[in-house]
């Protein structure tokens, strides 16, 4: 088992421990029992992940001599709303939690944001612990202490900066994630590449295939190498003033093809879209080699992600899209942009039409 520690600025938040390893869950039990002591133990997870977990992880936690309690909340976004919150807190008041209780998320970026953002408020907050299932968990959402649910009127709209006080990946939850939310954690483990890594980008070029097969060795490797990057990055800058936003990468226009898509594109598709959107203008502004963005497309494209837009998507709905959001901030849209594999820079200064003929460029 492998452990990073996460430092963060004592006066805003504790430090904590990040936990990657293969079958380790007898030994986070044990963990939990000896650093994180309270009368009531409260896991969190979907009806997916109990029907698979639920019991096994139930009884290890028990067996290291907690007290558990386990609420189970319908699997997917639509669960990461306000009224799913208020159906958990009535649960832990009616199981008698209090201030000492120890949220535990165990599943995906849907019950550990939504965890978190529970874990941030109730009782005017109570400590939690991430436990993530998915690959976007282990390598993205359960690190870093953004917690939020969504709002009719957007993703993510209500939600704080509040850290867990452990995460632990144990990359065998991944052996039954289906194909498609396992791609959507690749588009991010390219975008780590991309921005902060050409080691870990060459290690993709070299074992992409391997990794998609979930070879443990190489997906230990690589939770770790993710893990590393999120970290430094959020212990630079926890509350995304700056830096942080390097992490943006294929994001900006990624959003916006999900959203105009209506969300029949997944994230990591629309973030691999976004991604070669972004390696194209970086090679149009003259910033990047075509060589350079060529070896992201292609690795999307072995990674079984989108390179091309469908022609019927409409661009133009796209542009509006990303206005809409520039008006909310501050009239600029913040593209992260590549001079080299691993050297991002962040820019307000790309114009509409630019986008348009690269995004036309992407659709056949
Ligand atoms: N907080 C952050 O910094 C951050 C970062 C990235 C994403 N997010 C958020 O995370 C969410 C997406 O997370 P996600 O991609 O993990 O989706 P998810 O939580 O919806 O999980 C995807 C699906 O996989 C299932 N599943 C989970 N673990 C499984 C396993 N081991 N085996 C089989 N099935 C399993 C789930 O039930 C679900 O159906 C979004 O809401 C996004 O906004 C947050
Ligand atoms: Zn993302």
């Amino acid at each position: 088992m492998k452990t990073l520690k996460v430092s963060l600025d004592k006066k805003n938040s504790a430090s904590y421990e990040i936990r990657i390893g293969a079958d380790i869950l007898d030994r986070v039990s044990l963990l939990i029992a000896k650093n994180f002591k309270a009368g009531r133990h409260v896991v969190v997870t979907d009806e997916n992940v109990n029907a698979l977990y639920g019991d096994t992880f139930r009884d290890a936690l028990t067996q290291a001599g907690l007290n558990i309690k386990l609420i189970e909340i319908p699997a997917g976004e639509s669960s990461k709303n306000i009224a799913t919150v208020m159906e958990v807190v009535g649960k832990l008041l009616a199981a008698g939690a209090d201030r000492e209780t120890v949220l535990v998320a165990l599943g995906g970026g849907v019950v550990g944001d939504l965890t978190g953002f529970i874990a941030s408020v109730f009782m005017r907050s109570v400590r939690y612990i991430q436990i993530p299932t998915t690959l976007v968990g282990q390598v993205d959402s359960a690190i870093g202490g953004k917690t939020a649910v969504d709002l009719p009127q957007g993703k993510n709209l209500l939600g704080s900066f509040y850290q867990p006080k452990a995460v632990f990946a144990d990359v065998r939850f991944l052996d039954t994630l289906p194909e498609k939310e396992f791609n959507n954690g690749l588009a991010e483990i390219i975008k780590y590449g991309a921005i902060e890594d050409d080691g870990l980008f060459k290690s993709l070029e070299d074992g992409i295939e391997a990794l998609k097969n979930k070879d443990g060795k190489l997906l230990l490797k690589t939770v770790e190498a993710c893990c590393r990057i999120k970290k430094n990055i959020v212990e630079m800058d926890e509350h995304e003033q700056g830096l942080r936003r390097i992490l943006n990468f294929g994001h900006t226009i990624g959003h916006a093809l999900e959203a105009v898509s209506g969300y029949s594109l997944s994230h990591g598709e629309g973030v691999a879209l976004g991604m070669v959107a972004a390696g194209r203008i970086s090679v149009r502004m003259r910033y990047l080699s075509a060589q350079a963005a060529g070896r992201i497309e292609q690795l999307a494209e072995r990674a079984c992600l989108p390179t091309r837009l469908d022609p019927a998507v409409d661009l133009t709905a796209v542009i509006d899209r990303l206005k809409m959001d520039k008006k909310k901030k501050d009239a600029v849209v913040r593209f992260v942009l590549l001079k080299k594999i691993g050297m991002p820079f962040v820019t307000g200064s790309v114009g509409d039409k630019m986008i348009l003929e690269v995004l036309e460029g992407m659709s056949q």
